[in-house]
């Protein structure tokens, strides 16, 4: 059955062009049939009038962590008291998850991605990284694989308490038997590259072992300070390179010359009182850009791309337009997709419909639910309408 969407003041199809006024795109079989002016539009079997609002993809957020127990609110009370943002947090909500039932994991996870939806997301990555054992991050790269095609592999996300000054010996527990048992659910390896986490060799092990595995890496790198990492995950051909808050000429020149995306994460700039990077010194030297939420109870609990949006174009230097294409098709290429993040014949019917005239409320009115109604293959998922 086709849908016709007509009436939309403004449609971003952030395929690069300027967006289209008083425009109408078709639905059919869950695909985008048809883009083009509203006064052009086929018939269909079902026409909704958008009144005037603007159209978007929906977000690609492609950095999350939602599979965990507890939360961390103390440890944020107590940094906006002063304290330092350190990965050793990580450790508490390791011990909060290994407590909880796959039913209060997966509960929690469809709720989250719920909330999502309800906020403009279509698709979302999901990191394992809780776990830190064979069995545990077993069980949440299969829970976070019932709910998303993008399940990153994330055993070397910091050294469990039981391998305390053993961090090599836990590196080849990630790269044999974990590795082992959590490939099979996983499109993606990634490592926490920092201080406090694993050394850019240790780092190195752990992506090359996935890829052996059919793995493709991506990693965490740049957030509490500069480093290496960036330079590997180049060297590497990861699809992503994320955080980023710290970052040289030559990592940034580095990025330039590669495939590799740069996923930064404003929420956690936020939440750690750590400095933003400067998005406009990236892009102007021609770094591909992808904006995501890292969705976590540690570094950054926020789910929502509208509020990344606001900070990054506030914070970082990006034009409402450029964050708004870090969000959706930046996002699709550090999944390396191209069937979503662009509203285009033969894409998948992803779309946001927002109660705002055009893209640029998304962060002129920060913190105001402006999502009005959210497609996913062509299926209203969540919405007003
Ligand atoms: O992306 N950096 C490592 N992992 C998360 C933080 C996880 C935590 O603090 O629990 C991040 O920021
Ligand atoms: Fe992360």
């Amino acid at each position: 059955m086709s849908e016709l969407i007509t009436g939309i003041a403004e449609l971003s199809t952030c395929t690069g062009a300027d967006p289209l006024q008083n425009a109408a795109v078709l639905i059919d079989e869950g695909r985008i049939a048809w883009v083009g002016a509203a006064s052009d539009a086929p018939d269909a079997d079902e026409v909704i009038d958008a009144e005037g609002r603007a159209m978007i993809p929906g977000f690609v957020d492609s950095h999350s962590h939602l599979v965990f127990g507890g939360d961390r609110a103390a440890e944020f009370a107590a940094r906006m008291a002063g304290e330092k943002y350190a990965a050793g947090g990580i450790r508490s909500t390791v011990a909060a998850t290994r407590a909880a039932s796959d039913d209060e994991l997966r509960a929690r996870l469809r709720g989250f991605i719920a909330e999502m939806r309800a906020q403009g997301t279509t698709t979302v990555e999901i990191k394992s990284g809780y776990g830190l054992s064979v069995a545990g991050e077993e069980r949440l790269v299969r829970l976070a694989a019932e709910v998303t095609d993008e399940v990153t592999f994330l055993g070397a996300h910091v050294v469990p308490d039981e391998y305390a000054g053993r961090a090599d010996e836990y590196v080849e527990l990630v790269c044999g038997p974990m590795l082992d048992v959590c490939a099979p659910h996983a499109r993606w390896i990634d490592a926490f590259c920092e201080t406090g986490a694993f050394t850019v060799e240790q780092s190195r092990r752990v992506l090359g072992a996935g890829r052996a595995r059919g793995l493709v890496p991506r990693l965490h790198a740049g957030q509490l300070g500069p480093g290496d990492g960036v330079r590997l995950a180049v060297e590497l051909g990861a699809a992503s390179v994320d955080h980023g808050t710290y970052l040289g000429d030559d990592d940034v020149a580095a990025l330039a010359a590669s495939d590799t995306v740069l996923t930064l994460l404003p929420g956690v700039e936020f939440s750690t009182r750590q400095p933003y990077p400067d998005a406009r010194r990236l892009i102007d030297a021609g770094v591909t850009i992808a904006i995501a939420c890292d969705t976590n109870p540690g570094s950054s609990f926020t789910s929502s791309m509208p509020f990344c949006i606001a900070l990054a174009v506030r914070e970082m230097g990006m034009t409402p337009a450029e964050a708004l294409r870090a969000a959706t098709v930046g996002g699709a290429r550090a999944l390396r997709r191209d069937d979503i993040g662009v509203i285009v014949p033969g894409a998948r019917a992803d779309l946001v419909l927002l109660d705002a005239p055009s893209h640029v409320h998304l962060a002129y009115r920060p913190g105001v639910p402006l999502v009005h109604t959210v497609w996913k293959d062509g299926v209203r998922v969540a919405g007003r309408a």
